[in-house]
Parts: structure tokens; sequence; C-alpha cells
């Protein structure tokens, strides 16, 4: 199979990027996108030309590392796929494709499809910790957890932090990653203690991260790779709206 690319090329931060025009043969149905841009990259250095950097790490759509939005989709046409995992035999011999960085305020480029993620780092350890000992397994029945709670919890935990959901919203909102986080401990019986806290913190600090509110366009939902719902976000709302009557939310230390 042969491929038109059109690829943001940016070489840092503060310059500008433009989309650069590339044509890639020899590509096999079964590669997976990334692969293809292997082979891409391997004639760009055997040509001398630097190479496009993108972010991966374990291809199996798994740790949520490949931020790419392929013919404008994040992680591109294929539902529930991260960019890792969609095959070439998705697109068809002699198709443009184009190839951009997730776009938001809050995801700074740092070059070509490489954005600089660590806002939701900062989210995740703005929650904290959980108090309770996990540390040896427990007896089954000791903490009894409803069978919905223990479902929805580990749907919610599924999350890979990709931030696709970030970048299909046009309001660039993180609330679907957030509200995944949030229920995924609050749920369970272990999250109880800091539940009010962490919504608190980790909704506060994704205000100051310069993410946008959510408004019920779904395009998150539609986009991610691991079907998070956007009850979630219903859920967090509520976490957030209890805690803020019930909490010490006057007190910057809670
Ligand atoms: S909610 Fe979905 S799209 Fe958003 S970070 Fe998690 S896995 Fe990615
Ligand atoms: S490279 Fe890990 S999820 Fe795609």
């Amino acid at each position: 199979m042969i491929f038109k690319l059109h690829i943001w090329r940016q070489k840092n931060a503060n310059l500008p990027g433009k989309m650069v025009t590339y044509t890639v043969k020899e590509v096999s149905d079964d590669m997976s996108f990334l692969e293809m841009l292997d082979v891409l990259n391997e004639e760009l250095v055997t040509n001398g030309e630097e190479s496009v950097e993108f972010d991966n790490d374990c291809r199996e759509g798994i740790c949520g590392m490949c931020s790419m939005v392929i013919n404008g989709i994040p992680h591109g046409p294929e539902h529930a796929t991260a960019a890792c995992q969609l095959h070439m035999r998705h697109f068809k011999d002699g198709d443009s494709i184009s190839i951009e960085p997730f776009r938001a305020k809050a995801f700074p480029i740092i070059k070509d499809l490489v954005v600089d993620r660590s806002a939701f780092d900062r989210i995740i350890a703005a929650g904290g910790y959980i108090s309770i000992n996990v540390g040896s397994a427990p007896e089954a029945n000791s903490i009894l957890v409803a069978k919905d709670h223990a479902d929805k919890s580990m749907d919610a935990a599924s999350c890979i932090g990709c931030g696709a959901c970030v970048a299909a919203c046009p309001n660039a909102s993180a609330s679907l990653f957030v509200a995944a986080k949030i229920a995924q401990f609050g749920l369970l019986p272990h999250g109880h203690p800091e539940r009010k806290r962490r919504a608190l913190r980790m909704v506060s600090q994704m205000d100051k991260e310069g993410f946008g509110d959510c408004s019920n366009h779904a395009e998150c939902e539609a986009v991610c790779p691991k079907q998070i719902s956007i009850a979630n976000i219903a859920y967090m709302r509520r976490e957030y709206a209890k805690a803020s009557f019930t909490a010490g939310w006057l007190d910057p230390n809670y």
C-alpha cells in the first residue's frame, strides 16, 4: 500500500509549525499506524532528514501515550481504538491521511506530534493519597462492594489518560478524564475517606491547568479508546456539589 501523509511539523514550542506532505510506500495492511510512521521515519533518517517525533510506549492500547489526531479525529477513525492499535487495513491504498498533534492550550506542543500532558499528572497528584492500607490481599468478604459499584469503578479505572477526550472537546475540557479518576476511587469503600477532598482538589486543579468546562457535547465519549461513559461526568458533578456544601471548602488545606 502507498499513502500520502500530511503531517504537522514543528521544531519546538516557540517556532511556528506547518503541514508537510510525505509519500510512504511498501506499507503492509497488517502494520499498525505507528509501524507505518516507523517506515516513514526510517526513510527520512536514511535520507538525512529529521524523523517525525511522536509519543508511544506500549503499542498495546495500555499506556495512553500515542496522542495524535488522524484525519481530524483523536486516535483516528476506528471506534474504541488507540492510534497504536489502528491498522492500515482500515485505510484504502492511495489514501491521503492528515496527522496532527492534540490541540489544547493545556497540552502545549513539544515537537511535531508530541504534546506535554503533564497537566494530567498534576491533576492526579492533586487528588492525593488513599489512606486505607491495602497492603496484603484481604479476605474477599471482609469489605462488601456492591456489584454495580465494582463494575462502574472498574470501567472508570480503564481510562488510560491519553487525553483524546480533551482533544475532541470544543471546550478542551478534561472532564471525562477527571470524572473517570474521581469515580474509580469514589465508588469503592476504600476511596471513601478522601472522596470529598479528592473531588474538590482534582476539579480545582483541572480549572487551574486551563481546561475548559463540559457543555455536554459528548465528543469525548465518542473518541475515547476505552469507551469511558459521560455518565461519569454526572457522577463527578454530584460529588463536587456534595463536597462543596459539606467539606471545608473555604479551607485551602482541606
Ligand atoms: S477518558 Fe478516555 S479519552 Fe479521556 S484520557 Fe481517559 S481513556 Fe483517554
Ligand atoms: S502506545 Fe500505549 S496506548 Fe498507544
